[in-house]
């Protein structure tokens, strides 16, 4: 490919060329963290940054290896885009388990906005994820799937995490955030259509994916004191059909929660239950119907597939488990010799590799996660009136509680009580869709219940949250 210089950056030049073919390499949003973006230069290669010294050998950086986010070539030149796969985590669109074993600024649309009151007909259920997207044509009736369509978040070429993306919104790239995932939505509607038109589509996600999928300003969610454009439902159009978004509680705290709480029936028991999603953010919710404290800690990507291995988040917390118990780590997470070195080979395969800093990002997320548990159960003084542990999310879902238990991702007082419960998220939307014969402000009730009777809890801000954390780093079970 040619770089011409002024014509916007290399990495820019290279994502417009290639479309969303890259949205699946996991990139850390030109932050030179992921390692993803490489390039070879068969021209004019700039002077190798000492990020490029990290990742590439001397030999590599001689041939012309670079990482494309951070090259800043004198003028054109020539490049071959080598960016590398990240694992491809598995898209999860089970929700049959939940629904049967706990249930105890845009333009609105008003006049559009019928879903079929007799209940009959199909909807599309959506769960708007950082890193996938699921969509399902649902029978109003019996609820069941009758198609459904997964697909990695084309955004992600902008950005792991919710925080790359809002930086790059900022950075003016809003607008192309918000058409990348239209067209993707749309895409998945013609998908979905093949098999019946839906009468209305229910979308559910954290509030950032919700911002920017409505083009609400996201500069205030990324700073203090962190307050959400938008919190209550949007009605839109998407696709020519009439569409809502979920409400959220707060910048942390979006529809994703509120769909799976809704979901789980938490507010609708006495039951006093614990609701943790962990993805790129580690979002949780605690109570009955009398209250519910939410709160969300930044796990980074150790839970959705390390950005800087080839390795899924399950598998890194029971290889981390493995390890610890095979002495090939210590509880502080220092990897021992030769591995330390070298990396840890990976079901022996030396080219799967496992590196200090990878074990130091599942130390960090663990240690957010832990931390986040232990300080909402006592603040509400749960941990013995606990019923139930849900683990919602691809990572709850395919989690070994146990290896958790014994990294000390999850305390073990909590080992018995976990229950995995598949997408929550598109689970929520799902109930929702079914309510279609109600009234619409009898639908909407429950969920604004739900918002009303919900706090969130800024950890950061609370007392012992440091000295939580940095006990918490440690691997052990506690
Ligand atoms: S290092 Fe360049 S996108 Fe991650």
């Amino acid at each position: 490919m040619r770089y011409q210089k002024g014509k916007g950056s290399l990495f820019e030049q290279i994502l417009k060329e290639s479309g969303n073919e890259t949205g699946s390499c996991g990139l850390c949003g030109g932050r030179g963290i992921c390692g993803k973006c490489r390039v070879k230069f068969l021209s004019g290669a700039p002077l190798p940054s000492s990020v490029d010294r990290r990742f590439f050998t001397p030999a590599q950086l001689r041939e012309g290896y670079r990482l494309a986010c951070l090259a800043r070539p004198a003028g054109d030149c020539e490049v071959e885009p080598c960016f590398v796969r990240g694992p491809e985590a598995r898209i999860l669109t089970e929700i049959q388990k939940i629904t049967g074993a706990a249930m105890p600024g845009k333009p609105e649309t008003e006049s559009l906005y019928e879903p079929d009151r007799a209940g009959r007909g199909q909807f599309c259920a959506v769960d708007l994820g950082t890193t996938t997207v699921v969509m399902q044509l649902i029978n109003r009736q019996t609820g069941n799937a009758l198609h459904t369509c997964a697909f990695q978040n084309p955004q992600r070429m902008y950005g792991i995490d919710v925080l790359a993306r809002i930086s790059a919104a900022e950075e003016g790239r809003a607008e192309l955030l918000q058409k990348l995932i239209v067209d993707g939505l749309e895409k998945g509607l013609k998908e979905i259509e093949q098999s019946g038109r839906p009468d209305e589509i229910i979308l559910s996600g954290n509030t950032a994916m919700e911002h920017l999928l409505l083009g609400y300003p996201v500069d205030t969610l990324g700073k203090a004191p962190f307050v959400p454009a938008h919190t209550g439902f949007s009605r839109f159009l998407l696709g020519g059909y009439p569409a809502v978004f979920l409400p959220g509680i707060s910048a942390f705290t979006g529809a994703d929660i509120v769909s799976g709480i809704y979901a789980l029936g938490m507010a609708e028991t006495e039951a006093f239950t614990l609701f943790i999603d962990l993805g790129t953010n580690g979002e949780m919710a605690i109570g009955n119907r009398d209250g519910i404290l939410c709160t969300a800690t930044a796990a980074g990507s150790a839970f959705e597939g390390n950005v800087s291995s080839e390795v899924l988040g399950t598998d890194m917390t029971a290889l981390a488990c493995d390890m610890l118990q095979a002495g090939c780590m210590d509880e502080s997470g220092l990897l021992q010799e030769p591995w330390f070195t070298n990396g840890y080979p990976v079901g022996g395969r030396e080219e799967v590799l496992i590196r200090q800093q990878d074990i130091r990002n599942l130390q960090m997320a663990k240690a957010a996660v832990c931390t986040g548990v232990s300080l909402l159960l006592d603040q509400t003084e749960g941990w013995h009136r606990l019923a139930r542990v849900y683990l919602a999310g691809g990572f709850g879902y395919e989690l070994d509680v146990e290896k958790a238990v014994r990294i000390g991702l999850i305390p073990g007082i909590l080992e018995k009580r976990c229950v995995a419960v598949g997408n929550t998220s598109l689970a929520g939307a799902v109930r929702f869709g079914r309510e279609g014969q109600k009234e619409r402000a009898q639908r909407e009730n429950c969920l604004q219940h739900i918002v009303k009777i919900s706090r969130s809890l800024n950890l950061a801000e609370q007392p012992g949250f440091e000295a939580h954390y940095m006990q918490s780093m440690t691997f052990g079970q506690r």
